[in-house]
């Protein structure tokens, strides 16, 4: 398993994007509103960041920086079976969030994992 993305919770991707792309030198490959969000991906040539933006303050993100403010809000890990590396994660007594993997931004296949039992980190499992 590797990093896929990190993922970071913003009031406006856009200009986020637009800064990260200069202090990183990384490019924008992909945008789209996505279950709330309006999602957006700059790939660092060996990993992704990805930038949520709320489309309202009563959706997950929205409630997420109502609470927590902008930031850092979950890492992702790349792999190639994320039912198995479910069933690992279960088998390790870790909560899942997602108790089946499910279509997440970008086409990709998505389950998270429960921050409480990954050092306070929410990790999600990403197949693509
Ligand atoms: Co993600």
């Amino acid at each position: 398993m590797r990093l896929d993305h990190v993922g970071v919770a913003t009031q406006d991707a856009a200009s986020l994007a637009a800064q990260y792309a200069s202090l990183f030198d990384a490019e924008i490959v992909h945008e789209e509103e996505f279950d709330g969000m309006n999602v957006c991906f700059l790939d660092l040539g060996n990993a992704y960041l990805e930038l949520l933006e709320p489309t309202g303050e009563e959706t997950t993100i929205g409630r997420y920086l109502d609470e927590n403010g902008p930031g850092m809000h979950h890492v992702a890990f790349i792999t190639d079976d994320i039912e198995a590396a479910l069933a690992n994660a279960r088998e390790d007594g870790v909560s899942l969030v997602d108790e089946e993997p499910r279509e997440g931004a970008w086409g990709h296949t998505v389950a998270f994992l429960h921050p409480r039992d990954t050092g306070g980190v929410l990790v999600e499992y990403v197949e693509h």
